[in-house]
């Protein structure tokens, strides 16, 4: 009877806590009054007024990003071998080469395979490209049944055919109005594409497996790479081949990423200065919006879904956002004197749309160090309408989503710095 009322007496307490339903802010009259931590100050407090200085304040923050928000990623010691495994030399017309090359990473006695589709414009010689993850596999983006459907674990979803975590051709073509590769192309652009999953699976599997099982010896600590870290890091990996292939020039890569995976984006960025320009759509709490305005999309909430995207030390700054050493205009500016484009979508409340804008004007004063224009407005700009410095930034009408209007302003933008 005793132990009864006990456990009654602990479910009395617990599950109003478990039952809590995480409630969003969506005023903005709500939104707590903030200080950003100073983006133009070392840590010994001297003022960071000059190129050299933002060399080394630019290491700080990135350690500090490490150090409590991604965590560190190791650096790569294996080896990379390419093998094409289609190749169209003809696609469009003749217009472009559609290809997948398969990289296979090696270390440590084990391998992992990453499959590239590949498309490029035949009339440009070293054209300049967007690499990008996609969600659903290469699929998704064809549709001819030559590029296959991946076999790695994939998250359900009906419309993308995938079930039991397995995707399937149902998916077929559904994502190309997503990743307009005959726009792209016509602008005189390559675009290289793959399945996240692939380089890590998103589920909490206790990074056993994707590009975390090359290393088998890792000892985890609280600031160890978690998912978005290795996303960013697979990216890195295929710069380490594009660098060696011939259609394409390597000083002229853009890396775009939707979503978590413009968080991914935006960290590979940040960590491998060799994509010149980065590009984050819709990427929300954790990579372009400003933690703490806390509006939609906060930091505890994330912790508490999705905890394998960011290092363990990120949980302890759940509802406790002004203690975190950092905020995103720091990972923005991480970018100068790059370009660098943040798009948002008005009706993507969850993802904060004026908080990933006032990051970018935080941000712009690394830009400036360079003698750049940072994001050219200081207010919210009107729907629809684009503004360009070194850094982009639109809100377009509609939801959550990497659409054909957002591509037409990437392109643009590159055209602007390319
Ligand atoms: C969820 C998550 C976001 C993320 C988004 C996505 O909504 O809360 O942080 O950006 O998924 O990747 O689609």
């Amino acid at each position: 009877m005793k132990s009864f009322l006990l456990i009654a007496l602990l479910f009395s307490l617990v599950y109003p806590a478990l039952s809590q339903e995480f409630v969003p802010n969506y005023e903005e009259s709500k939104v707590p009054t903030y200080t950003l931590p100073a983006l133009l100050e070392m840590e010994n407090g001297e003022p960071v007024e000059s190129k050299k200085q933002w060399r080394k304040r630019r290491g700080e923050i990135l350690h500090l990003f490490e150090k409590h928000v991604y965590g560190k990623s190791p650096e790569w010691d294996g080896k990379i071998t390419s093998k094409v495994i289609l190749e169209n030399k003809d696609y469009l017309n003749g217009k472009a080469t559609r290809q997948v090359v398969r990289l296979s990473l090696e270390r440590a006695g084990r391998s992992l395979d990453l499959d590239l589709l590949v498309f490029y414009p035949n009339s440009v010689k070293k054209a300049p490209a967007f690499l990008g993850l996609n969600f659903y596999g290469n699929h998704t983006i064809s549709s001819d049944n030559q590029v296959a459907v991946p076999e790695a674990w994939i998250r359900n979803n009906e419309k993308m055919g995938s079930s039991n975590n397995k995707a399937s051709e149902k998916g077929r073509g559904q994502r190309i109005a997503n990743w307009p590769y005959e726009a792209i192309l016509s602008r005189g652009y390559g675009l290289v594409t793959l399945y996240y999953g692939e380089i890590d699976p998103d589920y909490g599997d206790g990074f056993k497996n994707g590009v975390h099982a090359l290393y088998p010896d890792e000892k985890r600590n609280a600031s160890s790479w978690a998912s978005i870290a290795a996303w960013g890091w697979g990216l890195s990996r295929v710069m380490d081949y594009l660098e060696d292939v011939d259609w394409v020039n390597p000083k002229k890569i853009a890396v775009l990423g939707h979503s978590r995976l413009g968080k991914a984006a935006l960290w590979a960025g940040a960590t491998d200065e060799r994509f010149a320009l980065v590009i984050s759509n819709n990427s929300g709490c954790g990579g372009a919006a400003l933690s703490r305005r806390a509006y939609g999309e906060t930091i505890g909430q994330m912790i508490n879904v999705i905890p394998y995207w960011f290092s363990d030390s990120f949980s302890i700054y759940n509802k406790r956002e002004n203690e975190l050493p950092v905020d995103q205009h720091q990972l923005l500016a991480l970018m100068a004197p790059r370009p660098l484009y943040v798009a948002s979508g008005v009706e993507d409340t969850w993802a904060d749309p004026k908080g990933e804008f006032l990051s970018c004007v935080a941000a712009s004063p690394a830009y400036e160090l360079f003698g750049k224009e940072g994001v050219p407005a200081e207010v919210l700009p009107p729907l629809n309408q684009p503004v360009m410095g070194s850094i982009g930034y639109h809100i377009r009408s509609g939801d959550h989503g990497l659409l054909p209007y957002d591509w037409a302003q990437y392109l643009d933008f590159a055209d602007m710095h390319f």
